[in-house]
């Protein structure tokens, strides 16, 4: 790969799923090219489709039909457990649902993606980033004990840790009051500015879109750029 070739790269992705007798169009005919530490901003109404893209970037399920390309490497034609590789290797993910592991604590939920990795020795690293999130007097909190910005911010920690090359949030800072909300969103464009992280981020917060340089507008599975 080039450092000229986008880091992630859709070419007419559409996604389909089956309910019943009743088939849904939830993506179509979406391209999309990113180049590596751009910021991206994904807006649009409930329901059309912002964080099934997400998904399928991040190869946690696979599209009906058209390619992804992530850091050159086709992901729609990998399995499910080389895609599971190449999001290790590149991708860290906040979902909408934080999905934080319920029986392991703050800290442990922060260290599994670095584990995972084969890499154990990373206590300090989760300790710090849980630090830098405001949650350093809640490590040995499991997530039944967190609130749900709490909750939050241990996935916005997770995700940073194996310090990806593409950052993709799913609304990271919509159950977070201004000011927590204004910190992570310093978090996110420090992690862009000194890495170089790529980030991918579905808002409806204003104050975190006018900071990316491209706004997407996804309507009814219609994938758009929106200038200026
Ligand atoms: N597994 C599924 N089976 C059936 N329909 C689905 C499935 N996943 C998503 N959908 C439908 O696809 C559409 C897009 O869902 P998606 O979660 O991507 O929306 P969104 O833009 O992220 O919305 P929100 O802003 O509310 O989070 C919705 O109408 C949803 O009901
Ligand atoms: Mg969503």
């Amino acid at each position: 790969m080039t450092t000229a070739s986008p880091i992630i790269r859709v070419v007419d992705l559409e996604h389909r799923v089956s309910l019943g007798d009743e088939d849904i169009t939830i993506l179509k005919g979406v391209n999309l090219e990113v180049k590596a530490g751009q910021r991206l901003a994904l807006v649009g109404a409930s329901g059309s489709g912002k964080s099934t893209l997400l998904g399928l970037l991040a190869g946690l399920d696979s599209a009906s039909r058209g390619q992804i390309h992530i850091a050159g490497q086709p992901l729609h034609q990998l399995d499910e457990e080389q895609r599971a590789a190449l999001r290790a290797r590149h991708i860290g993910f906040v979902f909408q649902s934080f999905l934080l592991l319920p029986t392991l604590t703050a800290l442990e939920n922060v260290m599994l993606p670095a584990e995972l990795k084969g890499d154990s020795g990373n206590r300090k690293r989760a300790m710090a980033l849980l630090e830098q999130v405001g949650l350093g007097n809640r490590v040995r909190h499991f997530p039944a004990q967190l609130s749900g910005g709490e909750q939050q911010r241990v996935a916005i920690a997770r995700a940073f840790m194996t310090q990806p090359d593409i950052l993709l949030a799913d609304e990271p800072t919509g159950n977070l009051d201004q000011q927590t909300g204004a910190r992570i969103i310093e978090l996110l464009f420090e992690l862009n500015r000194q890495h170089g992280t790529t980030l991918v981020i579905v808002t409806h917060d204003e104050s975190l879109a006018v900071r990316c340089e491209r706004r997407l507008l996804m309507t009814a599975g219609q994938l758009e750029e929106q200038h200026g």
